[in-house]
């Protein structure tokens, strides 16, 4: 009798133990990251950071103390630093348009790159693409893809005006986003660098990315296999 519980209480252990390990490798491989940047975007003065490319029609004024109107359409190349400040540590740039997409009130459809140039992320893009509601304290945009270190990327951004000038103004940008998708969809006997081949260093941090990636998987499958195998043996 004794002896039968004591293999039913190692049973029921091993099942415990087996539950842990797979939510540990859920966990990890749940990649979620979260990444924040102030981004400068300044339309005034002798050396701005987006442009305008077509004017509206106007008529309607959407935003008549800034001079802006339905239709407004700029391209940006704005700085994305560490802090509100301008001078502090740049991480980062977002690059792609903007245009008043309302006809009354300003609201902004936005669609950029968010382009990493610093740290381990340097050369990886974020796709962005949202809504912006100026008028909002927190507007919401999707993350609809990425590059690099963020392939198969999908999440969001927390956008709020940090501080604005006239039409110039700082943003910041909480991202978060999921990259499980990465390791889903690597193929054990697939080569790991981008098609193409390329020198610079963006491909070969894709390159180590994909390869990290495989190697976890890989690893978290042998414990898996592992742990069923002597659980089971425990079990009958
Ligand atoms: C996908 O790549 C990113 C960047 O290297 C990494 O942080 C993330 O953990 C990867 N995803 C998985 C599930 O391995
Ligand atoms: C980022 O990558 C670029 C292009 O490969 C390289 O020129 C630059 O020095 C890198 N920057 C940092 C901070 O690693």
């Amino acid at each position: 009798m004794a002896a039968v519980n004591n293999k039913q209480a190692t049973s029921a252990a091993a099942l415990v133990f087996l539950g842990v390990l797979v939510a540990v490798l859920a966990a990890e491989d749940a990649g979620t990251t979260h990444l924040t940047f102030f981004m400068h975007d300044i339309v005034s003065g002798s050396s701005p950071t987006a442009v305008q490319v077509i004017k509206g029609p106007g008529g309607s004024a959407t935003a008549a103390t800034l001079g802006m109107s339905f239709g407004d359409t700029l391209v940006m190349d704005d700085p994305l630093t560490e802090t509100s400040s301008p001078t502090s540590a740049a991480l980062g740039r977002m690059q792609g348009f903007y245009l008043v997409s309302a006809q009354s009130g300003l609201v902004l459809t936005v669609c950029g790159n968010l382009l990493l140039t610093s740290g381990d992320h340097n050369g990886s893009t974020i796709a962005v693409l949202g809504r912006d509601d100026t008028g909002a304290d927190v507007r919401e945009l999707a993350v609809v893809g990425g590059t690099g270190k963020f392939r198969m990327a999908t999440g969001y951004v927390l956008w709020k005006t940090s501080s604005a000038k006239g039409a110039d103004a700082t943003l910041q940008l909480d991202v978060y986003l999921t990259t499980s998708g990465n390791a889903t969809t690597i193929d054990a006997g697939a080569p790991v660098s981008p098609a193409g081949g390329g020198s610079s260093a963006g491909s070969s941090s894709g390159s180590k990315s994909s390869s990290g990636a495989a190697a976890r998987a890989a690893g978290g499958w042998v414990a898996v296999v592992v742990a069923a195998v002597v659980g089971s043996s425990w079990l009958w």
